[in-house]
Order: structure tokens, then C-alpha cells, then sequence
């Protein structure tokens, strides 16, 4: 496998950290992860958007512009023969002696390879459960940082649960999954947290409000409660991996009737349809 690491190409094999890079200490950088479908990266240039925005949020500055960074993702594609997977970029402040305080002038250490990612066919056919978690992040959700350590906890305890993903509340209101955002569908319409710190402003979650927006269908970017949460019609989840998933089961209740939701099934083919 070929891994970018700042400006050239290597191989996985021969890629060395530092034991001093601060992503590897502290969490300090940002992070993507991007969908290819048929050798296609999908949403490029929201994802990298997204990406300058996180490392410009905790003032890391890339060592390449935003065109110079897509050219090398597009030939890392090419160089891996990637045709149906993602591919995980992550910046780093870089490497320094290990205090809390940085340089400013210090090198930014960029990694990009691809990562194994196939459409979640059985969850998106036969919806999958979650649990309900208290939301103890910190405040800047929005970031999309390395600092994964709150998401990873939940996410294991969902899956010790027999679980597909936990969400998240935050003094009472539903704000996101532990690495997806929820909507929910009560009365024909679509509800979802919205965007501001609270939550990472999904690309896949932009994208369904824009088709909500081109099909007519009524949504409101709104927060909701726990309580309206186990009381809807349907419930689901969106992420650049998982795409859309029913979830048919909160802490052992059923949503509506147990099954993947009609509603939400329209939402899933018609996202998948904007994709090809
Ligand atoms: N996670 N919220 C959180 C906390 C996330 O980690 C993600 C994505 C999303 C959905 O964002 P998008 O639609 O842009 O993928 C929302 C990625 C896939 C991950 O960490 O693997």
C-alpha cells in the first residue's frame, strides 16, 4: 500500500512516526475521512474544505494549499488501484519535544492512505440498534479533531450492547451519533440537530438536506429531545461510511414498529442514486 506522507508517495512499510509527533501525544491535529466509489472520491472538495477549516480552528496551517492537496489524494487513489474503499487524511501540528505549548513554527505532518470501507448493505437493509449516551465532549464538536477518546468509549459500549452506534444527548436534546449525525422523522418530517459546535456538520448530513430541499420533503433543522427521540416514526443515522441506516431499536424499544422505515428507506435510495 502507498501512503502520502507530506508530499510523497511511500510504502506503508517503510512510513516512520516520530515518537514525538504530537498527534501521537496529544491528539493535536484534524482528521478526514472520504469515500471513493468506483475510483471516485465523492464530495471531495466539501471533505477538504472541512479539513482547512478543522486545522485553521486549532491554527495548524497545512504545509500545501487545498488544490495542491487534492491533486496528491487523487494520484494516492490512482497510485493504490482504489476503486470501492475511503481514504483517511489526518494533519498533525508535528513533532517537538514533548511539552503542552507548541512552536508555531513547527512542521505539520500530513498522512493520507486508503482504508477499507464498503456500503453497509445488511445494516442499511435490516436497520440496526443503538443506545443512548450522555454527551460529555467538549464544546467545539464542530472540529473534526483527533481527540476521539469520548466517541471510541461509546462506541465500544454500544457494540459491548450488541449495538451498531450510540447516540449522544446533551442536556436532554439529541445532538449526534458517536461518529454519524441522527435525524428523525416524526409526522412526515425530518428533524436533526442543528449545525454549530455541538455537532460535526456531516458532509453526507449536508448533502441529505440539500435533496430534502430538491425532493420537497419537509425537514427542520431542530433540536429534539430524548423523549421525541424514542417517540418517533423513524430514526436514522448518516455518515460518509455507513451512508443511511435505519436504526430500529434505542435501549431495547423499538422505533415505530421494529422494522427499516419506509420513509427512510425512499431517503437511502435516493442518496444512493445522487451518488452514481
Ligand atoms: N465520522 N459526527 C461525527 C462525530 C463523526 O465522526 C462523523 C463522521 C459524522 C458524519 O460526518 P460525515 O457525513 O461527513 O462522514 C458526524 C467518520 C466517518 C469517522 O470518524 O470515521
Amino acid at each position: 500500500m502507498k501512503v502520502l506522507v507530506n508530499n510523497e508517495l511511500q510504502e506503508r512499510e517503510e512510513v516512520r512516526v516520530d515518537i514525538e509527533d504530537r498527534g501521537y501525544q496529544f491528539g493535536d491535529g484534524v482528521y478526514e475521512v472520504i469515500r471513493v466509489y468506483e475510483g471516485v472520491p465523492y464530495t471531495l472538495d466539501e471533505h477538504l474544505a472541512r479539513f482547512y477549516r478543522s486545522s485553521q480552528e486549532i491554527g495548524i496551517t497545512p504545509n500545501m494549499n487545498i488544490e495542491e492537496l487534492k491533486l496528491k489524494l487523487l494520484s494516492l487513489i490512482e497510485e493504490n488501484e482504489l476503486q470501492d474503499g475511503g481514504i483517511y487524511v489526518q494533519l498533525s501540528r508535528g513533532v517537538a519535544p514533548r511539552k503542552h505549548q507548541y512552536d508555531v513554527h513547527i512542521k505539520p505532518q500530513l498522512i493520507a492512505y486508503p482504508v477499507p470501507s464498503k456500503r453497509p448493505v445488511k445494516e442499511q437493509n435490516e436497520g440496526v440498534e443503538a443506545i443512548t449516551a450522555d454527551d460529555l465532549r467538549w464544546l467545539r464538536c464542530d472540529i473534526k479533531s483527533l481527540n476521539l477518546l469520548y466517541n471510541i468509549m461509546i462506541k465500544q459500549k454500544a457494540q459491548e450492547a450488541g449495538a451498531f452506534e450510540g447516540i449522544l444527548v446533551r442536556d436532554g436534546n439529541v445532538t449526534e451519533g458517536t461518529s454519524s449525525n441522527i435525524f428523525i422523522i416524526k409526522d412526515g418530517t425530518i428533524y436533526t440537530h442543528p449545525a454549530g459546535n455541538l455537532i460535526l456538520n456531516g458532509i453526507t448530513r449536508t448533502k441529505l438536506l440539500e435533496l430534502f430541499t430538491s425532493k420537497g420533503w419537509a425537514f427542520k433543522e431542530l433540536a429534539f429531545s430524548k423523549e421525541t427521540l424514542l417517540q418517533a416514526d423513524e430514526v436514522f443515522m448518516s455518515s460518509t461510511t455507513a451512508e443511511v441506516v435505519s436504526i430500529t431499536s434505542i435501549d431495547g424499544n423499538p422505533v415505530g414498529n421494529g422494522a427499516p422505515g419506509t420513509f427512510t428507506s425512499d431517503i437511502r435510495e435516493a442518496f444512493q442514486e445522487s451518488i452514481e
